[in-house]
């Protein structure tokens, strides 16, 4: 069965790794349309290659340079070409496909993510942070629809895969793991002093930054709790984290009985995302040199909540609920990237984040407008305070 995809964050990492699924299953997947931020010349390449019905950039004056290149010529027909936040979910609405890969990085991607659930797509989601931000009118909006929102976080995508081997009133709870990031065994005083260039080399994953730095202070892992919690409709107090450093199992679900279900699999994003896009089959990948014999140990360890308060703030903002996880999704997206242009220190992340999650007060039950509005005054806290 043919299916139509709209892939958001192209050229990003996510982006990609799906341009290389998509390349060898064809013509069993299709790209209909391809968005990015401001990377044109990334976005031509894929378009070269695909030859997709539309195009999205976020910045305007990077469509602008695309839309110069089409009148150069030779295009027949040129991609029509949308721009601007608004102009993305418009181009999801537009464009008749069967899914939508949302891979864009940030709150940034939740117009365009909301816009797929609400044109009747089905949605791969690899942005959590839309997740995070909206979940409860995303996993509504999919619902009352019956369009299904598909995993492509790994973690997540295992927890998916594990379910399927019980029913969920059976579930006692799951395990999200966490590689522990290149900080794992450092102490606060080595973490007080740590750069973007340490902290953006991931021991396991090869990711973009932002999440190769929520990795590093655990903050990444404090977002899959709460995408967890909206994805499989679980209470907080079911989802734990475990700390396993070879990032081999990817998650586990353990049932009343005492069962524990996992999956497990090379640290390789092309193999949630393939599932995600082939769902509810499996297709072939080229065999990897994965081998339990040569990897020999797999460890697991309890998460440092005090070198690391990134997984308690996650569940106070379940708590919390309505506003809050909006407001902790923008907190930590200013203060990584103050940290990444070295206006933030390292730790700073953990306690300015907790300080503007502190001074909101919480909207219950919140509009879209509400979400935003608090998205927006976080990130202007962030830089108040950061100074
Ligand atoms: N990488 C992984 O292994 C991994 C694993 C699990 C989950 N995820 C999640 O997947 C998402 C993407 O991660 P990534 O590592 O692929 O990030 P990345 O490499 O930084 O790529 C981000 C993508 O988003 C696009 N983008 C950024 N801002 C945008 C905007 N305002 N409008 C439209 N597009 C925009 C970028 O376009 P430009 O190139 O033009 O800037 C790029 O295509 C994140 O939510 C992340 O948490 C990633």
């Amino acid at each position: 069965m043919k299916k139509k995809i709209i892939l958001l964050g192209a050229t990003g990492s996510i982006g990609q790794s799906t341009l290389e699924v998509v390349r060898r299953l064809r013509p069993e997947l299709e790209l209909v349309a391809l968005a990015a931020g401001s990377n044109w010349q990334g976005l031509l390449e894929a378009a070269r290659e695909f030859r997709p019905l539309a195009l999205g950039l976020c910045d305007p004056k990077a469509a602008e340079a695309l839309l110069k290149e089409f009148q150069r010529g030779p295009w027949e027909p040129a991609p029509r070409v949308y721009t601007g936040m608004a102009g993305l979910a418009k181009l999801v609405q537009e464009t008749p496909a069967d899914i939508v890969l949302g891979a864009i990085s940030g709150a940034a991607g939740l117009p365009a993510t909301l816009a797929a659930v609400e044109s009747g797509k089905h949605l791969a989601l690899a942005n959590k942070e839309a997740l995070v931000m909206a979940g409860s009118i995303l996993t509504r909006r999919a619902k009352e629809l019956d369009r299904q929102i598909l995993p492509v976080d790994s973690e997540h995508s295992a927890i998916f895969q594990s379910l399927q081997a019980g029913d969920h009133a059976e579930v006692r709870r799951i395990h999200l793991t966490a590689s522990g990031g290149p900080f794992r065994n450092y102490s606060r005083e080595q973490m007080a002093h740590v750069t973007p260039a340490q902290a953006l080399r991931h021991p396991t994953w090869k990711m973009g930054a932002k999440i190769t730095i929520d990795s590093a202070t655990l903050m990444n892992k404090a977002l899959e709790i709460i995408e967890a919690h909206w994805l499989f409709q679980l209470p907080p107090q079911k989802i734990k984290v475990v700390i396993h450093p070879q990032s081999v199992i990817h998650s586990l679900v353990e049932f009343v009985d005492g069962s524990t279900i996992c999956q497990l699999g090379p640290p390789d994003m092309k193999i949630p995302i393939q599932y995600a896009l082939t769902y509810p089959q499996r297709r072939e990948m080229p065999p990897s040199h994965f081998s339990l014999a040569d990897i020999g140990q797999l460890t697991f360890e309890p998460p440092d909540e005090a070198r690391f308060p990134s997984l308690r703030l996650a569940y106070r903002v379940l708590e919390d609920g309505g506003t809050a996880s909006s407001v902790f999704n923008a907190a930590n997206e200013a203060a990584v990237d103050l940290f990444l242009k070295e206006k933030l220190a390292f730790l700073r992340i953990f306690d300015i984040v907790e300080e503007v999650l502190g001074a909101h007060r919480v909207i219950g039950s919140p509009s879209l407008e509400d979400l935003f509005d608090a998205d927006r005054w976080a990130r202007e806290e962030v830089r108040r305070r950061a100074g």
